[in-house]
């Protein structure tokens, strides 16, 4: 069996104030993050010669991929995070303030709805196919440094929960998700590396 490791960028400045989407840079503490996290994964996968680190295309996930040392980097867009359209940039109570029934349907049906010219966990769901079969078919371990919106979605794929619940998962922050997929299923591991 070979791993993969599942993990969201360190936080971010717009995690410190509270801002969804943007391609901000990483907090002090999200660059401690990426400094815990190279070290743990060049030990934890030393001699797994074939081993690649996968991020979205911003930057928060490119940077706390770049302590990484020895393996290749691949960006893919399809594990950018959900486009939130017309919100992006703001935060929760700005969306509850100016678009009160976009922040209702929302909360009514978290699954299902679109943002304004942005996505839906369906779309999201829908667009991490091909990212899916490519981690299928690799075998060496791969490392996933992605958002929480697509990790709730590719952490539900191999766990094996239902679709009503995967808007509503925790992944937790500086937190990484070890999933290892054997004969006898799939086994998961975390590994908190800060708070
Ligand atoms: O920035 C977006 C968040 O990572 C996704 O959170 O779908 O719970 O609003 P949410």
């Amino acid at each position: 069996p070979r791993p993969i490791l599942l993990t969201r960028h360190g936080e971010s400045r717009d995690n410190v104030r509270g801002r969804i989407g943007g391609d901000s840079f990483l907090s002090e503490a999200g660059e401690l993050y990426s400094k815990k996290l190279a070290n743990f994964v060049e030990k934890r996968l030393k001699a797994e010669r074939a081993a690649s680190i996968w991020t979205s295309t911003l930057q928060r996930t490119i940077l706390t991929a770049s302590p990484i040392a020895g393996f290749p980097k691949i960006q893919w867009r399809a594990l950018d995070e959900i486009n939130a359209g017309v919100c992006d940039g703001m935060t929760y109570e700005e969306i509850k303030k100016n678009m009160p029934e976009e922040y209702e349907s929302r909360k009514k049906d978290k699954l299902r709805y679109r943002y304004p010219r942005g996505e839906s966990y369906l779309d999201v769901i829908q667009r991490l196919e091909p990212v899916i079969i490519e981690l299928e078919r690799q075998r060496a371990p791969v490392v996933v440094i992605s958002h929480q919106a697509v990790l709730r979605a590719l952490y539900s794929y191999f766990a094996d929960r239902p679709l009503k619940e995967i808007p509503h998962i925790e992944v937790p922050l500086h937190t990484i998700i070890e999933i290892q997929m054997g004969v006898t299923g799939v086994q998961e591991k975390r590994y908190k590396l800060m708070d």
